[in-house]
């Protein structure tokens, strides 16, 4: 029987506890809503995420250099971003549940309920009156919107709502031991602006010439009103964020020019193009003058994945203004000065995590050559990200197949991540490899000591052959290449 889509999206929560991924946070104690922290497997996973992105952004890239800038940052940064007075959405009280919706969310899912019960239209014209309001920034327009509709809070199941107010995201801390206002600090809600600020320092020390990014790896903070879908929604959360500065008035063609390469990223991690779309943004962020999501078909829908951003001069603009210190940039070849115009590429790690997870996540049923039923849960992740990448599994616990096995181990094991495992049978070994989506294992037996060959297993076509064991790690490190 073929699950369905929610069904898959609950399996993949459970399979990412069950075999060591992602744990709520706290667990002991409940948990924390919308925080989550990665197992063994899953921050190798998320690890091998990172490593490739970071490598394709700085390594393969002579124009970009990296940054490590502090979660906290001087106060005003936020008000320069625009983020204390903009950084907020449209929330909507039900006076009955008290519950507290975002009011976009809450009207798309209204509109795949609608979509479910094939009324496809009404969903388009209530998606796009939505849009309409939401640019307009139309309170009052989004509360009629919701009222005609007669949407219901999912728990009161009532329409009794409030009106629809803004609620900012950031989260704020005191810096200090004293108590008072003045020592207000927020955790960052995005990477970008320690970039932003660190603009002249990276140019002049690493000199750095236009065009030019940097990039950075890190957690962001957002007080997430509507925190559910596992990991795809969190409070805490990390992103991979690069700003690459230009020339003015060459935005266009580096917006193109960097939609195309970071979708060639995504695909050339392994995954199916099919499963990627654009989204261009209608109600556009205070710093852009153009916004494209890159789309994941998720288990849970179309959902955002990454954005690519131009933002104008807007942010060295006004670090500019508020600090009151020049950040501009001479370029020789026009002999101008200028304030750098930037393209912004940004992807969320842990939901890229969450995709790799959705693609890879497989349940399979089969008849064996005896007419028995038999069945495996897999996890087709590309041999690149995959946690581990080759497993050492001697037959038997004894007559010397044990010490072959660590002495390969030994020999593979600063080159990629290996595993050794001797309990069980090893059919038992194998569908454990296949939950965590190790693509290769190798089996030590008997015939090993007399010619030296392993029979190694291919997860995804549970295909066998022979191989010389000394071929094993050349082997594993081409197809991680
Ligand atoms: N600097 C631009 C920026 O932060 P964004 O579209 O708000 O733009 C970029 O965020 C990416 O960060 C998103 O595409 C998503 O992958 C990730 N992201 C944003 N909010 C998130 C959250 N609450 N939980 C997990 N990932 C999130």
């Amino acid at each position: 029987m073929m699950i369905t889509d929610q069904q898959k999206f609950q399996a993949i929560i459970s399979h990412a506890k069950e075999y060591g991924f992602v744990f709520q946070s706290s667990e002991i104690y409940d948990g924390l809503s919308a925080v989550y922290d990665y197992g063994p497997w899953g921050s190798e996973l998320k690890r091998n995420i990172r490593d490739q992105w970071w490598n394709e952004m700085t390594r393969m890239h002579d124009n970009i250099v990296g940054i490590d800038a502090a979660i906290f940052m001087h106060p005003t940064t936020w008000k320069a971003s625009g983020h204390v007075d903009n950084f907020s959405d449209p929330m909507i009280d039900n006076k009955d549940s008290k519950k507290r919706y975002r009011v976009d969310h809450l009207i798309e899912g209204f509109a795949e309920k609608l979509v479910a019960d094939g009324k496809n239209d009404e969903a388009d014209i209530l998606i796009a009156d939505m849009d309409r309001f939401l640019a307009a920034n139309d309170f009052s327009g989004l509360k009629g919107l919701i009222e005609r509709n007669k949407i219901v809070c999912s728990v009161s199941g009532t329409g009794n709502w409030t009106d629809v107010r803004q609620f900012n995201l950031m989260f704020s801390t005191q810096l200090g031991s004293v108590s008072d206002e003045a020592n207000e600090i927020y955790l960052r809600p995005e990477t970008a602006q320690g970039i932003f600020v660190n603009f002249l320092n990276v140019q002049k020390t690493a000199r750095m010439k236009i065009p030019f990014g940097i990039a950075q790896v890190g957690k962001a903070f957002r007080n997430e009103i509507v925190a559910r879908q596992f990991i795809f929604r969190m409070r805490e959360f990390e992103q991979m964020e690069m700003q690459f500065f230009i020339r003015p008035g060459t935005q266009k063609e580096w917006y193109a020019y960097w939609k195309e390469e970071r979708m060639k990223w995504h695909t050339g991690l392994g995954l199916p193009a099919e499963n990627y779309r654009f989204h261009d943004h209608v109600k556009l962020a205070h710093y852009a003058d153009a916004a494209v999501d890159i789309e994941y078909a998720f288990p849970i829908g179309w959902k955002e994945v990454e954005g690519i951003h131009s933002r104008t001069d807007f942010d060295l603009s006004s670090h500019q203004q508020y600090s009151g210190k020049k950040l501009q940039y001479f370029d020789n070849e026009i002999n101008q000065n200028y304030v750098p115009y930037v393209i912004e590429t940004s992807i969320g790690l842990d939901r890229m995590f969450l995709l790799s997870l959705s693609y890879a996540y497989t349940e399979e049923k089969w008849t064996k050559d005896d007419g028995k039923e038999d069945s495996r849960v897999v996890l087709k992740l590309p041999a690149k990200i995959a946690p581990i990448k080759l497993a050492i599994l001697p037959l038997v616990k004894k007559d010397g197949l044990p010490e072959i096995a660590r002495d390969i181990m030994h020999e593979c094991r600063s080159d990629f991540y290996c595993f050794y495992e001797e309990k069980d049978t090893i059919g038992k070994r194998y569908r454990r490899m296949d939950a965590l989506g190790t693509p290769f294992c190798i089996t030590i037996d008997h015939q090993t000591k007399e010619d030296q060959t392993v029979t190694i297993r291919y997860r995804d076509t549970m295909m066998q052959e022979r191989i010389a064991l000394a071929k094993v790690r050349e082997l594993v490190k081409e197809k991680i290449k």
